[in-house]
């Protein structure tokens, strides 16, 4: 499907139907879920996600983090047609609640003959948020040498995207514990685009 008919299918249906469509336990999460650029909830901010978190909350969180296992896995993704993500926020499947999921894979270290090293941890952080915001940052500012790229943006935007180097973001995680991390170098790039979304933010505003 293009954006257009996929943001035309999806404004079709109130977001209690799109998420439970989501939450099907035969669903997975796929492009074709992904509202574009023009979609509405793109732009406004979501609402707080209600304490205790729902099982529809929480499955909700699994599938948005299934979403990203799929995309990282090559032959997964090649399957489903899936671009590689690190992150997802609920205001991109047509929904306006906080939650989002990140997952951003360590890299392989190399031994002196070159072979690939598997990382110790898979995952540099590995997390589903519920209202998740930015408690504080560092002065300094940094961006990202490649630019940033968003699944709800089908073409490229070069350009550098200026953000906090450290945030320290409070969230809930998905067994309803508050939780305050704090983050520096990619995983903040990752967790402040996606707390973006949440709040109506592109990263191209920046
Ligand atoms: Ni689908
Ligand atoms: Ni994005």
């Amino acid at each position: 499907m293009t954006g257009n008919e996929i943001n035309e299918k999806l404004s079709a249906l109130t977001t209690d139907q799109i998420q439970a469509n989501l939450i099907q336990a035969s669903h997975q999460i796929d492009m074709d879920d992904i509202v574009r650029e023009g979609f509405p909830t793109l732009r406004e901010v979501a609402n707080e996600v209600s304490l205790p978190l729902s099982d529809e909350d929480i499955r909700l969180g699994e599938k948005m983090m299934q979403f990203l296992h799929n995309s990282q896995d090559p032959i997964i993704a090649e399957k489903m047609g899936l671009r590689g993500g690190v992150g997802l926020a609920g205001n991109q499947l047509g929904l306006m609640k906080k939650v989002i999921a990140v997952l951003v894979p360590n890299e392989p270290e190399h031994d002196e003959a070159g072979q690939v090293i598997p990382p110790k941890e898979a995952y540099k952080l590995q997390e589903i948020m519920y209202n998740a915001k930015i408690v504080s940052h560092s002065v300094q500012d940094a961006a990202l040498e490649t630019g940033e790229g968003c699944l709800s943006v089908d073409q490229e935007i070069p350009g550098f995207v200026v953000r906090h180097a450290r945030v320290t973001v409070e969230y809930v995680n998905k067994a309803g514990e508050k939780k305050k991390i704090r983050l520096k170098n990619f995983e903040s790039m990752c967790v402040q685009h996606e707390i973006d979304h949440t709040n109506g933010i592109m990263f191209y505003d920046h």
